[in-house]
């Protein structure tokens, strides 16, 4: 698909403060029906600028989710259902038989956008199955149906926020400090995240927690967007760079570490944002107990071990010039895969919506998602 496509005919920009109020969730379908449009927060400006793109097609929703305006397993996978509407629409008044393969066809350009959230598969395949099971729809009726599951998937991710919400709240102390690394919030899901919904319930019951949050590099969504959603929130947090980590844990301000995953093996091997290993190496380290929090829909049973779990590697300047500004010398050697893989044994506990997975091994984990 052409990833250079015009994503904005029209931007809808606002004051910060102004629009934040109003609406801090990553998407949105507006509009009549399957006619409607996907109304995206564009997260590559965020903290300084709220821009809302309304993405018309499934070329720019491509490429929303390619460059990150849209990230965090779990919203690519529902703002992929809606790219699948998105690029139905102009089949609408074919028949049912060049709907059926204008939507594999679509789910399959779709597929190509990043390689490791599971959670963007799981979407795609449950809207190619949604639509091989209704052969006998009109294209028009089709399509209604297939808005229907998009709606469907976004609303059951908002409810398997709430659920981890209130299993990951109760395993966080009654005070201190808990370190979250990447962001897995409001913006990576169509609730209020994963790991951070655990931190946001935890607050509501009144525990009294400071956040210690990775900035993350190279893209920086602990310091663009976790900071930004938990000091919307009024939870305390503290911003350090990846490398304080460490000793942040050794002076005893950090109780516990709780992450988010892009993709989670049968054994419990975990993909999520590159540093995420790190942090559990040195949770464990400390005597600090490392959560993962994620939906069922983030698990691969398919997978085994970690080690198959594709490593999406993305372009050097993230890292030689960070948003924008030369960092390293021109012609710089560089490595920059964007998850890495925590082992199952470096985790205390899987953090899903129908409970918590603990200790992490392949039978509960198979009991808990299988
Ligand atoms: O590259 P990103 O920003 O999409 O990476 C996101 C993460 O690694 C998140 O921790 C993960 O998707 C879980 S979001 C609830």
């Amino acid at each position: 698909m052409n990833s250079t496509s015009n994503v904005t005919e029209s931007r809808m920009t606002g004051s910060m403060t102004n629009m934040a109020q109003q609406w801090v969730g990553a998407l949105r379908w507006e509009g009549d029906g399957a006619k409607g449009v996907l109304h995206l927060l564009d997260q590559t400006l965020l903290p300084g600028r709220v821009e809302i793109l309304p993405l018309k097609t499934a070329a720019a929703v491509f490429e929303a989710i390619r460059k990150l305006r849209v990230r965090g397993a779990p919203a690519i996978g529902v703002a992929a259902a809606y790219g699948v509407v998105l690029g139905c629409q102009p089949g609408a008044k074919g028949d049912n038989t060049s709907l059926q393969k204008q939507v594999i066809e679509v789910a399959n350009l779709l597929a190509e956008s990043r390689p490791t959230a599971v959670n963007l598969f799981w979407a795609l395949d449950r809207m190619k199955r949604v639509a091989a099971g209704e052969q006998r729809l009109t294209s028009a009726e089709l399509i209604e149906r297939l808005l229907h599951e998009a709606q469907a998937i976004e609303a059951e991710d908002r409810q398997m926020c709430a659920a981890i919400g209130r299993y990951g709240a109760a395993l966080l102390p009654d005070q201190g400090g808990v370190l979250t690394h990447c962001n897995t919030g409001g913006l990576a899901t169509a609730g209020d995240g994963t790991a951070l919904a655990a931190i946001i319930a935890a607050h509501a019951m009144g525990k009294a927690i400071t956040v210690y949050a990775d900035e993350t590099r190279p893209l920086l969504q602990g310091a663009r967007l976790t900071a930004w959603e938990l000091m919307q929130r009024k939870i305390p947090v503290t911003l350090i760079c990846d490398s304080m980590a460490g000793w942040v844990m050794k002076q005893g301000r950090v109780q516990a570490a709780i992450v988010g995953a892009d993709r989670i093996t049968a054994r419990g091997d975990a993909a999520n944002k590159i540093g995420t290993y790190s942090v559990a190496v040195l949770a464990k380290a400390h005597g600090i107990p490392f959560y993962v929090a994620a939906p069922s829909s983030t698990f691969d049973l398919t997978m085994l071990d970690g080690t198959e779990i594709p490593i999406e590697e993305r372009a050097a300047e993230e890292i030689t010039h960070p948003l924008g500004t030369q960092f390293a010398p021109v012609g710089c050697h560089v490595f920059n895969p964007a998850f890495d893989v925590t082992p199952a044994e470096l985790i205390t506990g899987i953090v899903t919506e129908r409970g918590v997975i603990s200790p992490v091994t392949e039978e509960n984990v198979r009991g808990m998602v299988g």
